[in-house]
C-alpha cells in the first residue's frame, strides 16, 4: 500500500506573518484529520525553524525546497543537508524545473543532491518533467527516463527505495494548463517502469510517484484518482489553507 504524500511548495512566497498564519490555518483544518495521507509543506528557508516549532504536535511534515550537496564549507549563500537536518526537516525538493531552468541545475548536480539528501536521511523528491516543444516533439519519454537514469546514478537499491519522484511537465507548472488525469497517469507508470528497470518490481511498486503542475481544487480529485499517482506537488494551490486542505481531502 502505497501512502498518498500531499506536497506544499511554497516557492518564494510568504512573509513570516503569512508563512505563520498559513500554518496556524492548516494545523486547525487538519486537527481532526485521519486518513492515510501524508501532508507536507515546503516553505521558504526563513520560515523552517519556526515553522518546524509550531507544527511539531500536528499532522504536518516539513521540507525544505532545495539544498547544497555538501555538508559545510565555503558555499556563500547555500544551505546544507546537516542543517536541514539538523532542524527537523525531514523532505526535500531536489530538481524542481524552476531550479534546472532558471539556476542550471544539471542532472548531475540534481545526483549529488540525492545522494546528500539520503546521507543525512532527507527523503528526496525528485522533480522531473517535460517542456512543451520536448512533448510536441514526441520525445517526453526519452527525456523523463533520462532524467530519471541520471538523477539515481550510482545510488544503490536500499536507498532508491526512499526516493519520491514528482512528475511534473513544465508546460503545466503555474500556468493553469494541467496534463490531463490521463496524460499524468500514462507518465507516472511509465516512470515506475524506468524504476522498475533500474531496481526491480519490489521497489518500483512500493515507490511514491506524485503529479505537478496546477493541481488546483476543481482537478485534484481525477488526478489523485488515477492508479499509478500517489499525491501531487502542488504550488499555487498550497498558498491557501482551505484550498490545500481540500485538495488533501481528494486524496485516496
Ligand atoms: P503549480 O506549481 O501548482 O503552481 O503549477 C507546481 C510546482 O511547481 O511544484
Amino acid at each position: 500500500m502505497r501512502t498518498p504524500l500531499i506536497a506544499g511548495n511554497w516557492k518564494m512566497n510568504n512573509n513570516m506573518t503569512e508563512s505563520m498564519e498559513l500554518v496556524d490555518n492548516l494545523i486547525q483544518l487538519t486537527k481532526n484529520f485521519n486518513k492515510n495521507v501524508e501532508i507536507l509543506i515546503c516553505p521558504p528557508f526563513t520560515a523552517l525553524f519556526s515553522i518546524k516549532n509550531s507544527i511539531n504536535d500536528s499532522v504536518i511534515k516539513l521540507g525544505a525546497q532545495n539544498m547544497h550537496f555538501e555538508e559545510k564549507g565555503a558555499y556563500t549563500g547555500e544551505v546544507s543537508p546537516m542543517m536541514l537536518h539538523d532542524i527537523g526537516v525531514e523532505y526535500v525538493i531536489i530538481g524542481h524545473s524552476e531550479r534546472r531552468q532558471l539556476f542550471n541545475e544539471t542532472d548531475d548536480l540534481i545526483n549529488k543532491k540525492l545522494k546528500a539528501a539520503l546521507k543525512y536521511g532527507i527523503k528526496p523528491i525528485l522533480c522531473v518533467g517535460e517542456t512543451l516543444g520536448q512533448r510536441e516533439s514526441g520525445i517526453e519519454k526519452s527525456i523523463i527516463k533520462n532524467q530519471i537514469t541520471n538523477a539515481f546514478n550510482d545510488i544503490n537499491d536500499k536507498d532508491s527505495a526512499k526516493v519520491i519522484i514528482a512528475y511534473e511537465p513544465i508546460w503545466a507548472i503555474g500556468t493553469g494548463k494541467n496534463a490531463t488525469s490521463n496524460q499524468a497517469n500514462e507518465m507516472a507508470s511509465f516512470i515506475r517502469k524506468t524504476v522498475s528497470e533500474l531496481y526491480g518490481e519490489l521497489v518500483s511498486q512500493n515507490m511514491i510517484i506524485q503529479y505537478g503542475g496546477s493541481v488546483k481544487v476543481n482537478n485534484a480529485n481525477e488526478i489523485l484518482s488515477q492508479n499509478d499517482i500517489d499525491g501531487a506537488l502542488i504550488g499555487g494551490a498550497s498558498l491557501k489553507a482551505e484550498d490545500f486542505y481540500k485538495i488533501i481531502n481528494s486524496a485516496q
